[in-house]
């Protein structure tokens, strides 16, 4: 077994109580409640110096995939760092610029961007628009030609690349919706060649998320590298090579020291594009942000049945969806370690009214006890993005490390946030 700083940087026991980033966890959770995030920017600094590290002197963009987590205060932090965004929505664009990222740094993915999105986009003067379906270029130069613009567009290149992840987050295959075959970028290409409202000037790729094994993503980055050469050679300037995100974190213990770091990534990175004259963009999310973010929450009861012992603690699946959706493992710990002889196999469950709610399956934990605390690791990618109000549960609270000192960045939703947009019939 790894030590706990191995598995997630700054996290240890001091006295027996969990502490992150130099917090005591169960002072955050007895002053802010529970179910909370807590993200630790001072570890999402390092994870930005690694990957620019690894990157050199290359010419380089961090666009990052602000689906991850798109709270705005780490948005803000994101753009103090230099770092540009990956948007896949309207709300993330907006984000984006209101937590101060240039436009000239965000780049705007996803399949099925709507006419207002596409405004929005074209009229904030973003870097560019990853297209990602044959209609999606028309309205994209409708936009221009009603705003009087010439909007820089992206193709994203569907490259049939097995990414060898969960079949959930897997985007590379043509069995997916995502991007367009090579046949059909070079049919858009030439189609808008000389188009005075458009221009051709990006290719990009992303075959999916969790990535272990580095080959696929480097497979694709050099397929990506080899297609821009032959529509340079047919005369079109591209002037920027997307890469896309995926890069794999060690959510489990087996898999601390397998998984590759994002300083040696970048600089595999940096020797695929060494002779390149563009921009290559990045478009991390998990492997930038997973690793500096904890779930805590609080035991509410352990239950035994004939056949099982469950720990019912307060985040459900509304909270943390990836175990239920993907069966995705995040390792669990207890807050206060200081009572751990007796070991039980849990089954780790929130409150929320599914059989499916289920954080955890056989997981050996201390024998823990009602009012006692549990973190959740590697929660600060695709955690809070996805938490929903199913059951009526309002959203925790997050809360930033920031300098060793703490900053509330979202307060808990009350009840009056679960009833705002809604109206009464009398
Ligand atoms: C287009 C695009 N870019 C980047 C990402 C970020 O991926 P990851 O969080 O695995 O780095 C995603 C996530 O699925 C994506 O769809």
């Amino acid at each position: 077994m790894p030590m706990l700083n191995q598995l997630v940087r700054t996290l240890n026991y001091r006295d027996g109580r969990l502490c992150f980033g130099g917090v005591f966890v169960d002072e955050l959770a007895t002053k802010f409640q529970t179910p909370l995030y807590v993200y630790n920017f001072d570890l999402l600094m390092q994870n930005i110096r690694e990957l620019k590290a690894g990157m050199g002197g290359r010419l380089h963009l961090i666009a990052y995939a602000v689906k991850a987590n798109p709270n705005l205060a780490l948005l803000e932090f994101m753009a103090r760092q230099g770092l540009g965004a990956d948007v896949v929505s309207g709300g993330e664009l907006q984000l984006a610029l209101k937590a101060g990222i240039p436009p000239e740094r965000i780049v705007f993915s996803g399949v099925g961007k709507t006419k207002e999105e596409i405004e929005l986009g074209v009229q904030s003067g973003i870097l560019a628009f990853n297209i990602e379906t044959k209609r999606e270029i028309d309205r994209i130069e409708q936009a221009a030609i009603r705003l009087q613009k010439k909007v820089d567009v992206t193709f994203r290149i569907n490259p049939d690349i097995d990414a060898k992840t969960h079949p959930k987050i897997a985007t590379g295959l043509h069995t997916t919706k995502f991007g367009l075959l090579p046949d059909e970028v070079l049919q858009l290409s030439y189609k808008f060649k000389s188009n005075p409202h458009i221009r051709v000037s990006g290719i990009s790729a992303h075959i999916g998320s969790q990535i272990f094994d580095t080959s696929p993503l480097l497979e694709s980055a050099r397929f990506i590298k080899q297609f821009v050469a032959k529509l340079r050679a047919d005369g079109f300037a591209i002037s920027r090579l997307d890469i896309g995100g995926g890069l794999g974190v060690a959510y489990h213990p087996d898999d601390v020291g397998k998984a590759t770091s994002l300083q040696n990534y970048a600089q595999s990175i940096a020797a695929v594009f060494s002779d390149e004259p563009g921009l290559v963009i990045m478009e991390p999310g998990r492997s930038l942000v997973a690793e500096s973010g904890l779930l805590v929450s609080r035991v509410l009861e352990v239950k035994q049945t004939p056949k099982k012992s469950f720990l019912i603690v307060d985040a459900g699946m509304n909270d943390l969806m990836r175990p239920s959706m993907y069966s995705s493992y995040h390792h669990i710990v207890s807050v206060d370690a200081r009572e751990q002889s007796v070991r039980v196999e849990f089954d780790v469950v929130g409150p929320v009214c599914e059989t499916g709610d289920i954080l955890a399956e056989r997981r050996s934990l201390p024998m823990l006890q009602e009012c006692q605390y549990v973190a959740f690791l590697h929660a600060g990618a695709y955690g809070m993005s996805m938490a929903s109000n199913y059951n009526s549960r309002p959203r925790p609270a997050e809360v930033a490390i920031f300098d060793q000192s703490l900053r509330l960045i979202r307060s808990r939703e009350t009840f009056a946030d679960l009833i705002k947009n809604q109206y009464s019939l009398t």
